[in-house]
């Protein structure tokens, strides 16, 4: 397996490994490249929906997605999917998927279908990172916090996708979410610092009400948005990305209309978070 890091800060694209195929001590070497890297990008993958699945369990298991549409055929992959007639895509804005639930998702295995010929790339930022350019001052102000996580106002039929045009695919309008995880996590596997807020997802922080709450967040998320410690990936056919939740926030582009884009996603069942 051959790890070439995108930058110092996240990113690894990962040569010489067929993810069909991935098994025992290279699949244990891909998952300690995405644990440190942030997110790992694969080309050249001849990964079948079948395969993709399989992928899933094999790395730990796979958390359905309660409100994307999903594949008829296979209920474990949701698409993510933006038609050429449509203007508004799907994460087009910074978050990590499934802050919302107790025990969040701890990855995503996200495999290019349908590209457009040019735009549709991913923004990934490291939140160990981002935890690190704190000042003292800062971190000592966060070390003990928790904050509120909820997808109810992006998915609920008032909520943001109901204004747009992607409203009438996505599924799960009646659901109610809330979790608080505390806002600085260690990773679970390599006990790493991570900044665990975002401007998707957290609503407020324990015991505070939204407005009480949003200048510091907004102090966070501005450390996080810095462009030192993110990287950018370009999708091309056969690329497959995957990511960790914990550590990184992610950003689709909608920088693509008039072309479909359609990309299928797996996410991978995580483990309980823990300053
Ligand atoms: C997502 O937010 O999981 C989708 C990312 C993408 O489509 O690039």
């Amino acid at each position: 397996m051959e790890l070439t890091p995108i930058n110092s800060k996240i990113g690894v694209e990962v040569g010489g490994v067929q993810l069909a195929k991935l098994e025992g001590d290279s699949l244990a070497a891909l998952k300690q490249a995405v644990y440190e890297h942030g997110v790992a990008v694969l080309r050249d993958q001849q990964l079948s929906p079948e395969d993709h699945i399989a992928l899933g369990h094999r790395w730990g298991g796979i958390d359905v997605n309660n409100y994307f549409p999903l594949d008829g055929e296979y209920a474990e992959i949701a698409i993510v999917r933006k038609k050429a007639d449509q203007e508004t895509n799907i994460g087009g804005g910074w978050h990590t998927d499934h802050s919302y639930d107790q025990i969040p998702a701890m990855g995503s295995i996200l495999v290019a279908r349908t590209l457009p010929p040019k735009g549709g790339d991913t923004l990934f930022a490291h939140m160990g990172a981002a935890y690190d350019s704190l000042s003292a001052e800062l971190k000592a102000k966060v070390a003990t916090l928790r904050a509120f996580h909820t997808a109810d106002h992006i998915y609920s039929p008032d909520g943001a996708y109901a204004q747009t045009d992607q409203g009438t695919e996505l599924r799960g309008q009646e659901l109610k979410t809330g979790a608080t995880h505390p806002v600085v996590i260690s990773h679970p596997r390599t006990g790493r610092k991570l900044l665990y807020v975002n401007p998707a997802f957290t609503v407020h922080f324990e015991g505070m009400t939204r407005e009480e709450s949003l200048p510091l967040l907004q102090e966070l998320y501005a450390a996080a948005m810095s462009e030192d410690i993110q990287c950018r990936v370009e999708w091309r056919e056969s690329t497959v990305a995957i990511w960790d939740n914990r550590s990184t926030w992610h950003f689709a582009l909608n920088d693509y209309h008039g072309y479909a884009r359609e990309m299928h996603r797996i996410t991978l069942s995580g483990e309980a978070l823990a300053a």
